[in-house]
């Protein structure tokens, strides 16, 4: 492996740093499987043969297979001419390989295959039991169901990670989201015990042959001798040879050749009906960003033929083309697609439910087998203006349905909560009520786009990372690099003192105006608001500050079951208090939040509560500053605000889709987002040419028959 891989790796990474045209021939002896049998491991050299030119296209590949077996010093003499000649005249075949007097090289010949009954097969025993390793992956699930219709008795699904418990298999569906890895695997696996077999998932490493054998053993006991093999595991880990590194390029080579080294080690005493391995057509093609791939398959390729020539059983390779719909292929698209949200299902990742009804599910992103590892969950909603009150009951005179900043504060209060649950090593603690929030700043309008009078659907993510000592929380939609709101937040153990009663009519008497309202709702000409921000009771104003009375109206009083700051009693219980802006005029001025320095949340909001802010007459022209205490009839603080900003704007602003609240927009790394983009172009190419699981069945029955 040393002299076969590793060094023409490091070689490959050393000429890539050069731009001078050139050509690199490797010679080896008895790689190709022609007349004398071949050895295997040296077939991982095709991956940097074969990868090299597409990612260095002023560097020319050329691989020269000899044989050294009973050659004699003439046979050597000639071998060495043969080598030169080759090399001298610089021909285009990429594989060339010498036997004797004969020149070889590789084409690709159709191998016509008859047509299959679907459900005959000759190749199956009825009742038998078969062991797929990645039996739990994409296309291990697909072949294991199948295998199953065609009448196998038991099927041993193995991978790195097992299902959990069958017991507790209902309330797993119950508390996860249906796109959530593990529900989907328990869901094909109960589909495949409809079909009369019975499933064995067991977790083991293919590399590591002690518990390979264990897991062997264990499937042996449980479902009798095993009648047949299919190595499907594997993984890939696209990146360039520049900055592959070699822990990675280890671990994608080895679940493929260490893992079929072990398998066929572990049932070489034991007879078999067939010993299947999964390769990709990478082997062939040499795909840009798979060095490690391209080796791993070219190595099963060859093996299969080398032990159909020694071992019992029929020995097959499939070279498989992309999948559509399922397995790796789709996930690395997903993975490098822009939203992240598809990822964790994808990649194995668990997908949970939320309560909250603005929030519909969140995906632990956290790397457990890190031993420092960050806690990180990202939150997804699907938001809807017929679904979600906060867009439908807060649109703009001109028809834009958009979040308001306190359900901006409201969403990352809600997500970070769940996060701490989540994140906490005890299951049963309770959830954490007192946080702070801090640095919130609100960059950029999450609104629906309104096309033809119809508002289209979008999807907004939380990124929630860190403990509860301190996390960061960003909001986004498209792309995490343009968030609409970034903050932090930390949980509060010891709510200060602050929470002491405050003297609300010593306020009422140093705040004598009383604003006029229309009825419930606030006086203004911007806003078209829903009936929850008919909340308004009372706005008593003095000299900069005022104190607000607020209740919801009496039919939404389920909402604070999951609203903790309710987001349009928030929004009208500070922005009612912009009378106390220097010449602000309520039908001429509109003022849109960009930033609360400070949100310290105690308690959940009641129904009917005071709000005393007060103005900061310091901020800069254009903004507007306040600190606010948000208290219960009876005086006692829930919430205490510092440094909610506001920023005045054109009363259009939000007609525009890109509408920014402030100048200091995140940093755009272009050529992150241009990379990323190729690569999902590239993995889009491919999935243009996908099979779909019909025709890979179609194709797995045809090549077994
Ligand atoms: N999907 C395609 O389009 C495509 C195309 C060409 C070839 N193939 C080949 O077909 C095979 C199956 O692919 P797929 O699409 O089904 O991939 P997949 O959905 O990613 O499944 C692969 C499975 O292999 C398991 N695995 C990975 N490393 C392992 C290890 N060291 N020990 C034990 N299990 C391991 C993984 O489970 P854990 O993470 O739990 O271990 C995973 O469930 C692969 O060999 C792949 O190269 C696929």
């Amino acid at each position: 492996m040393q002299s076969c891989f590793w060094g023409l790796f490091n070689l490959s990474k050393v000429l890539c740093e050069y731009e001078t045209p050139m050509r690199l021939t490797v010679v080896s002896d008895d790689m190709q499987s022609i007349v004398t049998p071949s050895i295997p491991e040296k077939s991982l050299l095709i991956g940097p043969i074969s990868v090299l030119p597409h990612e260095m296209p002023h560097i020319e590949t050329q691989s020269i297979d000899i044989s050294l077996l009973h050659i004699s010093a003439d046979g050597l003499k000639k071998v060495a001419k043969q080598i030169i000649h080759e090399i001298d005249s610089a021909n285009d075949e990429r594989m060339v390989a010498y036997r004797g007097n004969d020149r070889w090289i590789r084409t690709i010949k159709d191998a016509p295959i008859k047509e299959m009954n679907h459900l005959e097969s000759e190749w199956l025993r009825p009742g038998g039991t078969y062991l797929i390793t990645g039996g739990l992956g994409g296309i291990g699930l697909t072949i294991a169901k199948h295998l199953a219709e065609l009448g196998a008795g038991h099927l041993v699904l193995l991978g790195r990670r097992s299902l959990p418990e069958r017991s507790s298999w209902e309330s797993w569906l119950a508390q996860h989201a249906d796109n959530d890895a593990t529900s989907q695997r328990i869901q094909k696996v109960q589909a495949i015990e409809d079909c009369g077999a019975k499933v064995i998932s067991i977790a083991a490493n293919v590399v590591d042959h002690e518990s390979m054998a264990q897991a062997v053993s264990d499937a042996t006991a449980k479902c009798g001798s095993i009648h047949g093999v299919i190595h499907a595991a594997g993984t890939m880990d696209d990146q360039l040879i520049m900055l592959k590194s070699r822990a990675s390029a280890e671990a994608v080579i080895d679940a493929k050749v260490k893992g079929a080294l072990i398998l066929d080690d572990i049932f070489s005493a034991q007879p078999l009906d067939f010993f299947i391995v999964f390769s990709s057509i990478a082997s062939y093609l040499g795909l840009p960003g798979q060095i490690d791939y391209t080796a791993a398959n070219a190595f099963l390729d060859t093996f299969a033929i080398e032990r159909s020539q020694r071992a019992n059983g029929k020995s097959l390779v499939i070279n498989w083309n992309a999948w559509r719909d399922i397995g790796m292929v789709v996930n690395g698209m997903e993975v490098n697609g822009q939203q992240e949200n598809i990822e964790a299902g994808a990649s194995g990742k668990e997908i949970y439910r939320v309560a909250h009804p603005a929030l519909d599910q969140c995906i632990d992103l956290s790397d457990h087998l890190l031993q420092q590892h960050k806690q990180q969950h990202l939150f997804s909603t699907h938001f809807s203006i017929n679904k979600h009150w906060l867009l439908s009951e807060h649109q703009t005179k001109t028809g834009v349905a958009l979040i308001p900043g306190t359900g901006i504060v409201e969403l990352m209060r809600a997500a970070y909560t769940e996060h701490c649950t989540r994140a906490s090593e005890d299951h049963n603690r309770k959830a954490v009520t007192a946080i702070a929030l801090t640095d919130i700043q609100f960059l950029s309008a999450f609104q629906l786009e309104n096309e033809d009078g119809q508002h289209k659907d979008r999807d907004l993510y939380i990124r929630v990372e860190g403990d509860e000592q301190q996390a960061n929380l960003t909001l986004y939609s498209e792309s995490d690099e343009m968030p609409h709101a970034i903050g932090q937040a930390r949980v509060l153990n010891a709510p200060p003192s602050l929470q002491a009663n405050s003297d609300i009519s010593g306020i009422q008497n140093r705040c004598t105006k009383v604003l006029e309202t229309d009825g419930k709702y606030l006086a203004q000409s911007f806003m078209d608001f829903g009936p929850r921000w008919g909340c308004v009771d009372s706005i008593q104003y003095g000299d900069a500050e005022s104190l607000l009375a607020i209740e919801l109206p009496e039919s939404f009083i389920s909402d604070l079951e999951d609203y903790q700051i309710h987001p349009s009693l928030l929004d009208i219980a500070i922005g009612g208090s912009q009378v106390l802006i220097n010449g602000f005029d309520k039908y001429q001025d509109f003022y849109v939040p960009i930033a609360y320095e400070q949100f310290n949340f105690f308690d959940a909001m009641p129904k009917r509560f005071f709000s005393h802010v007060r103005y900061d007459s310091s901020a800069p022209e254009g903004l507007a500053r306040f600190d606010a205490s948000l208290m219960d009839e009876a005086g006692k603080i829930f919430a205490e605000i510092k440094g909610f900003t506001m920023k005045q704007v054109e009363a259009d602003f939000a007609s525009s889709s890109t509408s920014t609240f402030t100048t200091s927009t995140s940093t755009t790394n272009t050529e992150t987002k241009k990379e990323s983009h190729s690569s999902a172009d590239n993995l889009a190419a491919i999935l243009r040419e996908a099979i779909s699981p019909e025709e890979g069945i179609e194709a797995f029955d045809r090549v077994m028959a």
